[in-house]
């Protein structure tokens, strides 16, 4: 795994940037998978500003989102669909034709394998854009005994709830369930970007740069160790040398 650590949010949102750049130049119909939360946020902002300064073309690329809430129409301001659409589809010159989230409405076991296939038909993942929950979830493949490796639905945690209560009005507004990649799918990526930031995710980052440290379920981000090629980019806050 290659780690860079860098010194602040902003710097973290550069390097990131940096590759996807990078990735886009080298292969400009890219399948990107992308990710949602707080964290991709300033990489978002990056790339956008990078294309509207004629820095990046988006024109061919396609993109597959990682996950989506279970229940909410991609209208609802706090659906995935809607945060990937206003934050970064808007500002980009993406056709919105190439980008793809997961249905979270009546979705139906088929429907997930339907997502399996989109994604082998597109060619698989060149560069998939992580971040991990304070619980090492990825996606929202949550900490369990085992693990579903494609798309799958699945039941958030306590823990996941009560981190993204904030989004929401209250916490009983948070969706319970959502449909989620698998860590199958994600590991399948030619290419990984994991972007950590802040003090309460160093045990995570911790837990993936410790050599000594296994690969557990409990903690999906360790499987993120079985890929040949991923780079964790985390701020000081969430890197301390052990
Ligand atoms: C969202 C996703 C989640 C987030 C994780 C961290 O698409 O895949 O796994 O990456 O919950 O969220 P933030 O960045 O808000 O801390």
């Amino acid at each position: 795994m290659k780690l860079i650590v860098c010194k602040d949010y902003d710097e973290v949102s550069q390097e990131a940037a940096k590759i996807f750049e990078e990735q886009i130049e080298r292969k400009p119909d890219s399948v990107l998978c992308l990710a949602t939360g707080s964290t991709p946020l300033g990489l978002y902002r990056e790339l956008s500003r990078a294309n509207q300064a004629g820095g990046v073309d988006f024109s061919e690329v396609k993109t597959v989102n990682l996950d989506e809430y279970v229940g909410l129409e991609p209208t609802h301001p706090q659906s995935y669909r809607y945060f990937m659409n206003e934050n970064f589809f808007n500002h980009i010159n993406i056709k919105k034709e190439n980008t793809h989230v997961p249905n979270g409405l009546g979705w139906a076991p088929n429907e997930c394998a339907a997502y399996d296939d989109l994604i082998e038909k597109l060619g698989g993942i060149d560069l998939a854009l992580l971040g991990s929950g304070l619980n090492g979830h990825i996606g929202f493949n949550e900490p369990a005994d085992t693990l579903c490796a494609r798309t799958h639905v699945t039941d958030l945690t306590e823990s996941t709830i009560e981190a993204n209560s904030r989004f929401f009005e209250k916490k009983g507004d948070v969706p319970t369930k959502a449909v989620t990649m698998g860590m199958g799918n994600i590991l399948c990526a030619k290419k990984i970007v994991i972007l950590i930031t802040g003090e309460e995710k160093r045990p995570i980052v911790q837990a993936m740069i410790d050599k000594q440290f296994s690969v557990t379920t409990q903690i999906p981000a360790t499987l993120l160790k079985l890929h040949p090629d991923v780079t964790l980019i985390c701020d000081r806050a969430a890197f301390q040398k052990g």
